[in-house]
């Protein structure tokens, strides 16, 4: 059984993956895709600097590559991302006018949701938000519009596609903490506002061994609420040596983590479901950005099932 099919006879909507449409050309790749996974999260090819690298100018390749292969499988797929401090052209992060930032903004989103509001389940309207201590990052949103970025933006997403589901997506937010505390407020103050808020994303970039063990603490904090908490980027890095390889030791403690991460998810009947942030080792984010690091997804380099792969089929 897949995991997806798993996940659903576990009541969750889904079991799904990041990817770019790039890596399906690489042997070994889609036939793990397609046998696993039905919800989709394109890793980059949403995000505001691949779609509108320049005012008016638009790339839908990746996008619309992503799109096409989950009505073929019959996924669904969620989008990522509008409201970031990284990955967002100078052509919008140095608007200094209010009114010319929100409407470079409506028409962004409008674009975007315009082509594919119908073919979504959810979109990231706001990514990465809060700093750990609970403020706001300085970005272009918060620098420009304040406070009420989060709610012109979720505004704007739902009056473009009625009925995707909206939310906001952070990291460190999957224990009971400053920065998750902080966040509970933001959302019940939209909330409070009538604005279309849906769901908070936990992402879920853990370390080895280091898993929070309150992370079903932190999700009542959202869904008591009302909202919706998926799991939205899970991957768990270890120790690797210089071939990017972790020895079994570290396998097996990752194999918990991910066992521990998805059982959160199933014991919460607001969680919709777990993304991977990506399944195949030879395509992971992580020995880039942490040296020394690496090994977290469920697929080895060679697409071979990893120990947390058996221990995520076994929760479910
Ligand atoms: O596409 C260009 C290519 O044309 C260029 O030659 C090459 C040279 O550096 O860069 C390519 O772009 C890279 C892009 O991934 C596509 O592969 C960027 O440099 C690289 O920075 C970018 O990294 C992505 C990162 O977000 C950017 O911040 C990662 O793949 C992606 O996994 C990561 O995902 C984020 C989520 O969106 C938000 N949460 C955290 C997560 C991990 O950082």
């Amino acid at each position: 059984c897949s995991l997806a099919s798993l996940a659903e006879r576990s009541g969750k909507l889904y079991f799904g993956t990041a990817y770019q449409s790039f890596y399906m050309a690489a042997e070994g790749f889609t036939p793990v895709l397609d046998s696993e996974f039905d919800q989709y999260t394109p890793e980059n090819e949403m995000k505001w600097s691949v779609i509108q690298p320049e005012p008016n100018v638009f790339n839908w390749t990746g996008s619309d590559l992503i799109i096409a292969h989950a009505k073929k499988t019959g996924s669904i797929v969620r989008g990522h991302n509008f409201c970031w401090d990284s990955q967002t052209p100078g052509y919008v992060t140095n608007i200094t006018d209010p009114d010319e930032l929100k409407s470079v903004l409506k028409s962004h989103i409008d674009a975007v949701l315009g082509r594919y509001g119908n073919d979504l389940y959810a979109f990231d309207v706001i990514n990465e938000p809060l700093n750990d201590n609970g403020t706001f990052k300085s970005n272009v949103w918060y620098n420009v519009l304040g406070e009420d970025y989060l709610g012109i933006a979720l505004d704007y997403a739902h009056a473009a596609a009625p009925n995707l589901n909206l939310y906001i997506n952070d990291y460190n937010i999957e224990s009971v903490n400053n920065k998750s505390q902080a966040m509970a407020k933001v959302a019940q103050g939209l909330l409070a506002a009538g604005k279309p808020l849906n769901g908070i994303g936990f992402e879920s970039h853990f370390i080895g061994g280091e898993t929070p063990d309150d992370i079903a603490e932190s999700m009542k904090q959202f869904t008591d609420l009302g909202l919706d908490v998926a799991i939205t980027e899970l991957d768990v890095r270890v120790p690797v040596n210089n071939m990017g390889i972790a020895n079994s030791t570290w396998l097996e403690i990752q194999a918990k983590d991910y066992a521990q991460v998805v059982s959160v998810c199933l014991n919460n009947t607001k969680c919709p479901g777990v993304t991977v942030w990506g399944f195949a080792d030879y395509f992971s984010w992580i020995p880039g950005v942490f040296a020394g690091y690496g090994a977290a997804d469920l697929y080895g380099f060679t697409y071979q099932p990893k120990p947390a792969f058996y221990a995520v089929q076994d929760t479910l």
